[in-house]
């Protein structure tokens, strides 16, 4: 592995294997009334949050304190980057506090990248969502939710060779999409990206993936689904013509979701704009592993902590 997680295009096949076995070992310890291991015991993570988040800030929080690490929990509302202090500053302050590892989420697209390679840091950055940019560990849980549930004996040792993957909606704004794309097809499977024209981004043609903009054309063979939330907050623009067209376009009900394979999953990283991409009785279905992937999210965030920070030895013959 390399030294910092910033795309999920650095994690070779064999990497990301790695990161998800490590976590189908680590998802036991959620399932112990003693939820802890020592294996980070002094070493200090930060978690260093430019932007709104729920889910990926309290379960990197979780995955860090699992593994016994202390955890500084940095969020730039009620900082001093409200009074306008930049990346820099605020690096180099927790740089002085001793951070191991620094997981960071930026409006910027390029911003953990700036961190881990301008020298403001020693710690392993992680990249925990860019702007519109990359999520690798959300690329990694969803793979992991993929493998439980169509690989064979919870798919340990193995990848989603052929599997087809449909990603459907903004991926114009999408770390998501874009995380996954990379990761997807490192591991073999098949991805088409599903969206209106105005939602693609420019350039998806270099992507490694196949690209459509019609829903129902590719239910019928596709093992996993996964919704996109539309991201209005990073829209300036009118996409589509109106809320209910986009929905009766592209998104997921139940007349659609019955149309899919027996075996195939629905997923949606969160937060869910219900009834707009997703039906809310698709998302409470029981084809849906959307509180699955948060569960599992908590794991392969602990595997990545642990592979970057718990003394495994990297490629480079680091520490
Ligand atoms: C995603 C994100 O923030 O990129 N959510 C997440 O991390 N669980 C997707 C989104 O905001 O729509």
């Amino acid at each position: 592995m390399k030294k910092h997680l910033l795309s999920a295009g650095d994690l070779t096949r064999d990497d990301a294997i790695r990161v998800l076995d490590t976590a189908q070992e680590l998802l036991g310890v959620a399932q112990r009334p003693i939820k802890k291991l020592p294996t980070l015991r002094g070493r200090t993570v930060v978690n260093l949050f430019f932007e709104d988040s729920t889910r990926t800030r309290i379960s990197f929080e979780a995955a860090a304190k699992r593994l016994s690490a202390d955890v500084i929990n940095f969020s730039a509302k009620g900082s001093s980057v409200s009074k306008g202090e930049s990346l820099k500053d605020t690096a180099m302050t927790l740089q002085a506090m001793g951070a191991d590892a620094v997981v960071i989420r930026h409006h910027a697209s390029g911003a953990p990248h700036r961190l881990a390679t301008a020298g403001w840091t020693n710690g392993a950055v992680v990249n925990a969502g860019d702007g519109t940019h990359e999520h690798p560990t959300q690329a990694l849980l969803d793979a992991f939710t993929m493998r439980s549930h169509l690989g064979t004996d919870g798919g340990v040792g193995q990848d989603l060779a052929g599997k087809n993957v449909t990603i459907v909606g903004d991926v114009l704004h999408s770390r998501v999409a874009r995380s996954n794309a990379l990761l997807l097809h490192t591991l073999g499977a098949n991805v088409t990206l599903v969206a209106p024209p105005t939602l693609l981004p420019v350039g998806v043609d270099a992507w490694p993936v196949e690209t459509s903009y019609n829903l129902d054309d590719s239910l019928e063979k596709a093992d996993a689904v996964m919704m996109l939330r539309v991201q209005r907050e990073r829209m300036n623009a009118s996409y589509f013509p109106s809320a209910r067209e986009y929905s009766r376009r592209y998104g997921l009900d139940t007349a659609r979701m019955n149309r899919l394979p027996e075996h195939a999953i629905v997923m949606h990283p969160g937060p869910m704009n219900r009834g707009m991409e997703i039906g809310a009785d698709v998302a409470d279905s029981g084809r849906s592993v959307i509180v699955e992937q948060v569960t599992n999210g908590v794991a392969v965030r602990m595997a990545v902590l642990y592979l970057l920070v718990g003394g495994a030895t990297n490629d480079e013959g680091e520490a």
